[in-house]
Parts: C-alpha cells; structure tokens; sequence
C-alpha cells in the first residue's frame, strides 16, 4: 500500500496562510465504483480569485491517483500543458475562467490508509477529512474552498444496491449490465471535506422529525443487516440532538434528510458529512447484550456531535486547518453541554475534566504541545488532539462562564449569522462573542496562540478582627516547544467559602474585588477572574475562618495549586456541593497518602513537585481517607456521582506531581492503597456491592447506570484484595450477566485474578460473543489492559487470533493502544519488551494505516519524564524508528519531534 512518504518534514504554517489562487465554484463528480477499480470523472468550474495570489498555474492537490485524459474547456491537454508530481497536479497558463475534466482511476480495496475512498467489509465508503478527498480525485482540497457538488454514483446493482451521497436524490436509474445509478445535488457549497459517498448492501432504520418551522425531515440510519436491530438508541439520540439544538441555539436542520451510515473499519470516532454521517459502528450500535452502559452514553453524544457540526462545522466551516477548534472546539462544548442536559452518568463535567486533566495536560507536557489554534504542522491528521478538541471546549466554556448564558447565546447567533456559507476563523468567533457582549476579550485570545497547561497558586489569609478572607491567585505557565515565554491568561476561578464545619458561608466581595470578578450564572458562585501575573480577591464579612473551594466546576484548565489540610480536604470531600470540587478534595487527599508512597517505592530519585513538609502521617492519612469514604457509600446520594467520588487518582494525575515518572511504583502505591481501603472498609464495600447488584434489573436508564457504576467501583476495590471469595463475586456477575456492562466489568476483574479457571472463563466469554465484533473488542482491550505479568505474552498471541485484525482500527485501538496507553504497568516492563513490541507494531501498521500508527507511536512521547532506565529504552526505539527509511509523516513528525525535545 503507498501512502505519503516523506524524507525531509515540511512544515505548514498559520503565518503562510493565502487564500487560494483559483476557486473551484462547482464540482460534479461521477463515480463508477468497484472495490478493485473505481473510475472517477471530475468536472470542475474554476475561477481565478482575485483576493489570492497571482499565479498563472492551476495547482491541484492528487495523492495516489491513475490519471487518464485531462480537458480544459473541452480540449485535451498535451502532455506538456501540465505536470502531476509530489501530490500537485499542475495545469500551466490557465485562464481565469475555465471548465476543467479530470478522469482518474483509484483502487478502494487496497486502500488500508482508510482516507479517501475504500472498502469496509463488502461496502465502499468514503473520509475526507482532513485531506482524503485528494485520493479521489484532483481538486483544491482545503476548507476555504467552497463548492456546490452534483455527483453520480454508478455501480452493480446486486452488490450495491444502495448509492447514498450529500444533498437531495434528484435521479435515479437502472444501466445497462446490471448496473444503476443515482444522482444528488447539495445546495449549500461545501469544502472537499464534507463530501462523502457510500454503497453497499446496507439494511435502514427510519424515522421522521418535524424542524420548529415545519420542515419534515426524513431520519435514516444505515447499518449492515445484522446489526440493524442495534440502531434504535442511535435514532432516537438524533432525534434529542436535533430538538435540543432547536431550543437552546435556535439551530433549525436545512434539508429533507438526514443520513447515517455505520462502517466498521473508520479511523475515528464519526464524520459529519453534509447530510451523510459515517459513523464507526462503535458510535452508533447500542444493544444492551454487546454495548455497556458507557457505550449507549459514548453513541448518544457522538450522534450530537456530528449533528451539532452541521451549523458549528458546516454551515459554518473552517478557513484552514489551525482554525480546526473552532468547529471541533465548539462542537465538543455543545455536546458537553447537550449531554448534562440530559444527565448522562459517564459524559459529565467530572469525566470531561478528568480527560483534559490526563490527556491534555499530558499533551502540552511533552514534544506535540501545541495551542488550540496550532501554528504550525506537518501532517494535520496528528492535530485531531485533545487540545483542539477538549481544552478548545473549554476555552469556549470559559466565554460562557465570563460573558454569561444570555450574552453568549447572542454571540452564538452572531457569528451563525454573520459567516453562515463561509469559512471562518477563531478570531472571527471571538470577535462575534465580544461584538454581542460588548467585552473587550483581546487578551482572552491568548488561549487559542498560547500552548501549555497554566500553573495557578492559590494563597488564602483569614483576618479574624476585620473577618476579611484575602485570596491571592499568581499565575505562570512553562515553556512548551517554540513558546519559551507565555503573557498571562484570563481564567475565571469559580469560588465558594466553607466553614470548617462543611457550612456554606456567606461569600460577600469587596467592592475592588467584585470590579474583577463575574457571578455564575447558574450557581450565583462569584468567579474570580484572574488577568494579572498575581492579583488579591478580598472577602468581606466573612463570619468564621473559612475554606476556600476554588476552580469549582474546574472553571478553567489550569492546574491548581492551593495548600490545604488532611481536615479541610476532608471536610469538603464530604460536603462540598461542586461534584468536581468534591471529587477533587478525595483526590487531593488521597495524594498525601500516594506521593510520599511513589518515592519511597521507586529505586529512583524522585522528587515530588509538590512540598511535602506538612503531610501528616500515612497512617492518619488512611484513617481520613477510610473515614471519608465510609461517611459518602454510607450517604443516601447519587450512586453515579459515588461512583465517581469513589475513584483512586489516575496515574496520569499522579505524574503531574513527580518527576521523574517511575509508572511502576505508581502502580504499586495505588495498589496499597487499593487495598488499604478495601481492608478497612470490606463490610460496608461487600454491602453496597450486594445492594447495587440487588437492585440491577439490566435496564439502561441514569439511576440504573449509576447503580452498576457503583457496585463496580466498590468490585474492583476489593478485588485488589486477591480473596478467593472477592473472585468469586466477578465470577458470579458474569454468569449471572444481564447486561455487556454486567460481563465487561465481571471479566475486568476476572482477567486480573489469579483464578485457576480464569483462561477458561475469558475463553467462554469469546465463544459466547465471537460474532459480535465490538464485543470481542472488549474482550481484547480487557486482556491487553490486565496488569499482570503474563499480559505481553497473551497480547502477542492475540495478535495471531482470528478476532484480530491489523487493517481493523477498533481491534488495533482495543489490543495495541490498550497495552500501550492503557497499562502503563506491562508496557513501562524494566526488561523493554513492551517497548519493542510496540515499535514492531508501529513499524507494521505504518505500512497500513499512517494515523493509526501514529496513534500508537505516541506512546513513546514522554520519554525524557520517565525513571532513567526506561527513558533510555524508549529513547532508542525512537532513534530506531527515526532511521527507518520510509516512515509515514504522520509517525515521522511525532519521532522527530520527540526526540528534538531532547535539550538536556
Ligand atoms: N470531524 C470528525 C469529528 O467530528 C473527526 C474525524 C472523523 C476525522 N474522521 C476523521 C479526523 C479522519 C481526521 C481523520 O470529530
Ligand atoms: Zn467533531
């Protein structure tokens, strides 16, 4: 399979940016498809763009294509009128107005890369985003382009009988051959990105809905037979999404349907083509027997997200690729807040913070940080990251929390309004929300330019005699690749006042303080809004000494520093009324216990970022921990929201306290404690778990999600116990399984037992599920995630089963990511095994599929953090890496970056 190979790394940068030199205005494609051989016919009507550069030539971008004969304005080029090299197809001296005809030929079936047009399982389907559209055929494949497209697609009618593309169905026909066709037009010009294509033999699930001006909309979701039973969740999401986004932005859809196509090999999550959504199947089937409750969450929110994109994405779309988070960054923000609307368990504030808190801050951490709004790349697919997607959320979140629901609403319509049918910028985002709030946010701006994850320190004084509470916040932000000096942010501190008792005190401001801060909307908490390097917050009339609940709702995506006492923590873990601020007073507190822990455990020096002089003794730390916790599973509150109180600090959060990184001894504290908890705290665990499972009925609703959520959390805490009778416990959960989400979390903690029949137990699970492939993913990620020390040996032999598939990114995620990223244990091995393993797989599935590869090549990413054995280790499989010839530029970028980062 050939894909973009390149020697030397060319980079693309924001500063370059032109508009394009020709336009193409209107495309028609015909598309005779045929997995070994699709014929592609391009008609293109271009104009020269006076607002572009000067060039005589007509540069096309062209990957990979056949090309046959060429037509300008019905004449056949000569061989000498242009020149197809280095991915450019050149048209020398064209005129400033001219109809071109490109034929090309493209084989579907050997397209691994899964970018462009190729073939999942026995249907065809297309992802253009971000640069795949040049694999079908030639065209000025970039967002600022935009195009009314009129396509054909043509194909055997037996194999094929459904022909699905953007826009209306205008035609349709039967051809000679046992062939048909069917013609679409799509009346709102679109970048090269959005178009798609599908043909397939494919079953349909339809429903309507009625737009609040009256339009009917015909809804249908498109999967293969046998799945077509698991749609209905899916459907009925979109139907939610659509209504939400009629009431809360007033976002009406603009056509007379709406498709979805569920495809099982897909790179990502899903794409929001105009009118034609492809999905990875993981994003849409949801039947309680294969999916967990997670996974019906996961599908609710995906199906917003890409519904979503049809105004923030398409309607609207991007000038160029830095300007990548002003649809994902957007996007992500209303599905976020789509999804606390509807009270989904698993996607809540709690795991929105949680992600940005380990995968984000982790991100801007190592060699790839880069801003929202990056200034530079080499290969665009590896900026699909959770800084644009995520921290780009959260930008846009903090405009919320600073202009308020009502200006922001007015902002939203503002921009819709004003660059509805174009392509947009960040800026112009920015400059519609200040614009409807009449805010000045200049300086706000420098979260879009500005990478790295800042640093906020919080210092409090209590005066008695005046009751005044000064709060004083600093900020400082370290240097991240080409940035070594950051300017102060703008970040909103959402606050609230405790007594040592957990009371709310009164939270009075004074006046100077209130001129800089903002109150929040929905919780009338006021919001600190930090501008300066340090500024003092003032309370007034504060009655007792207080505690400070700061970055309430994690109100900016800062890492806050603020001391406070094993009591206070404690305190407002069992009170506080922000579920993140709660949770994180367990966090904090259980830190205490875990970062002293980690150096003692590591053979390294390690020396925790944080001073440790005033942690208490470890034992005292386990009687508050215990404490606290027996006192929250002993209250009458949400089990979801327990659950999640419940949970012990990410390794991923650990590492952002000690350096270096030994995942090892991060493993074991956890495990102790673990296991401290669940020794202490066994009856009442034992309990609540029998008290959950008791009132599990299998059905898929919030109070029931919660429920199963934490009976798990209370499982896998005694399972650290490595009783016979904890063993058990899965065991029966497994065969007693109502539900996927019953047998994934029973089989989790069978897979890390040392039962005897626990090969036995897997085994069965597989046979039982063997043709449910998302379910067999399960089965694959919960063995390459197990941490024990057989793992790397059976994630080996997995590679040879039949369930695997290395063209197949939902198995390659499942068992290579999940060994890579997702068990930091097996793969940080001492004796490097884990680390060659993967690099073989990076060198494999470069050959295949470039993004897929450079997902899992980012493993080795933090190299220079880790513990000095393991450093070097990682280090040489880069250097090795580095040498290899014909590195994709996906892999080849994140290499090269990596080891540039290499200063000391
Ligand atoms: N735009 C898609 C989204 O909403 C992302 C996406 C889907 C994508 N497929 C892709 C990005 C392939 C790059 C390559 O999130
Ligand atoms: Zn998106």
């Amino acid at each position: 399979m050939k894909t973009k190979h390149t020697t030397r790394l060319a980079a693309t940068r924001l500063v370059d940016y032109r508009p394009p030199a020709y336009r193409v205005v209107e495309t028609e494609l015909e598309l005779d498809l045929d997995a070994a051989e699709t014929k592609v016919y391009a008609r293109h009507q271009v104009r020269k763009n006076a607002a572009g550069p000067n060039s005589p030539h007509l540069i096309l971008d062209a990957e990979d294509l056949q090309l046959g004969e060429i037509h300008l304005d019905g004449k056949i080029l000569t061989a000498a009128q242009y020149a197809y090299a280095h991915n450019k197809l050149t048209i020398f001296n064209s005129p400033a107005e001219f109809e071109l005809e490109i034929n090309n030929t493209i084989a579907p079936n050997k397209n691994t890369a899964l970018s462009g047009l190729y073939a999942s399982g026995e249907m065809l389907c297309t992802q253009c985003e971000a640069e795949g559209f040049r694999r079908i055929t030639a065209g000025v494949d970039r967002p600022d382009n935009l195009s009314v497209y009129r396509v054909t697609l043509r194909a055997d009618k037996t194999t094929m009988p459904l022909l699905l593309c953007n826009g209306n169905l205008v035609e349709r026909g039967e051809l000679p051959a046992g062939k048909h066709f069917t013609t679409w037009h799509d009346p709102f010009p679109k970048p090269t990105y959005l178009f798609a294509a599908v043909a397939g033999e494919l079953a349909c699930r339809e429903n309507r809905f009625v737009t609040q001006s009256g339009r009917e909309v015909a809804l249908r979701l498109f999967a293969a037979p046998r799945d077509i039973d698991k749609c209905a969740h899916a459907l009925s999401a979109l139907k939610r999404a659509m209504d939400w986004d009629e009431k809360n932005y007033g976002r009406e859809y603009d056509l007379d349907a709406y498709h979805i196509v569920a495809v099982e090999n897909f790179n990502m999550g899903a794409m929001e083509n105009k009118s034609l959504n492809i999905f990875n199947t993981k994003y849409i089937l949801a039947d309680p027997r294969v999916a967990t409750d997670a996974d019906f969450e996961n599908v609710e929110a995906v199906v917003a997200h890409e519904y979503f994109h049809n105004w923030s994405g398409n309607r609207v779309t991007c000038r160029d690729w830095f300007q990548l988070s002003l649809k994902e960054g957007f996007t992500v923000f209303r599905e976020q807040q789509f999804c606390a609307d509807r009270g989904l368990v698993t996607c809540d504030r709690i795991a929105d913070a949680a992600f940005i808190r380990d995968a984000q801050f982790s991100e801007d951490s190592g060699p790839m940080a880069h801003a929202v709004r990056p200034d530079s790349y080499v290969e665009i697919n590896n900026f699909y990251t959770a800084t644009v997607y995520n921290k780009g959320a959260e930008v846009i979140r903090m405009l919320h929390t600073i202009l308020g629901a009502d200006n922001f609403r007015r902002g939203a319509d503002l921009y819709f309004s004003r660059h509805d049918g174009r392509a947009a910028t960040t800026d112009d985002f920015v400059a519609a929300m200040a614009d409807a709030g009449a805010a000045d946010l200049t300086a706000f701006q420098r979260w879009y330019s500005q990478a790295g994850t800042p640093v906020v320190d919080a210092h409090t004084e209590y005066n008695a005699a005046r009751k005044t509470f000064r709060v004083t916040l600093t900020q400082h932000c370290p240097p991240t690749p080409g940035q070594p000096t950051k300017l102060p942010l703008v970040i909103p501190v959402r606050a609230a006042l405790f007594d040592h008792n957990g009371r709310r005190l009164p939270a009075a401001l004074h006046p100077d303080t209130a001129a800089a801060c903002k109150m929040d909307y929905e919780t009338n908490d006021p919001v600190l809004v930090l501008s300066r390097p340090r500024q003092n917050f003032c309370f007034t009339e504060v009655p007792r000494p207080p505690i400070a609940s700061l970055l309430r709702g994690f109100s900016a995506p800062v890492k806050l520093r603020q001391r406070l006492t094993a009591r206070e923590l404690a305190t407002l873990f069992a009170h506080d009324d922000d579920p993140f601020n709660r949770r994180e007073a367990g966090q904090k507190l259980m830190l205490k216990f875990l970062l002293p822990r980690i150096v003692q455990l590591s053979a390294d020096e390690i020396t925790p970022a944080e001073d440790l002089d005033d942690a208490a003794p470890p034992d005292d730390i386990l009687d508050a921990v215990t404490a606290a916790f027996a006192a929250m599973l002993s209250a009458d509150a949400d089990p979801g929201l327990q659950s999640k109180l419940f949970a012990l600090p990410s390794p991923d959060y650990l590492s952002e306290f000690i350096q270096p990184i030994d995942p090892r001894a991060i493993f074991h504290a956890r495990r102790e404690l673990n296991r401290h908890i669940a020794a202490r705290l066994k009856p009442q665990l034992l309990q609540k778990f029998h008290q959950c499972a008791a009132a599990n009925t299998g059905e898929i609703n919030p109070r029931q999600i919660g429920l199963r959520a934490l009976r798990d959390a209370c499982l896998v805490c005694l399972s650290t116990l490595e009783a016979p009778e904890i063993d058990a416990l899965a065991v029966s959960l497994l065969a007693a399984a109502k539900c996927m989400t019953d047998a994934a979390s029973a089989l989790r903690v069978i897979a890390r037992s040392k039962l005897k029949n626990r090969a036995a137990l897997l085994d069965e699970f597989y046979q039982r599920n063997r043709d449910e492939p998302l379910a067999v993913n399960k089965w694959l990620g919960i063995q390459s995630r197990a941490p024990a020390a057989d793992t790397l040996s059976r994630v080996t032999e997995l590679t040879r089963h039949p369930a695997f598939d290395a063209n197949n990114p939902n198995k390659v995620y499942a068992l290579l990511l999940g060994f890579s990223h997702a068990n930091p244990f097996c793969f940080h091995h001492t004796d490097g095994a884990g680390y060659r393993f993967t690099r073989d797989w990076v060198i494999r599935l470069d050959a295949v599929n470039p993004q897929v590869s450079a997902r899992l090549v980012s493993a080795f990413n933090r190299w220079k953090d880790f513990v000095p054995k393991l450093r070097a280790q990682m280090k040489t499989v880069l250097e090795d890496l580095a040498r290899r010839p014909k590195l994709s530029a996906d892999v080849a970028e994140i290499v090269a970056k990596s080891l540039q980062s290499d200063t000391n």
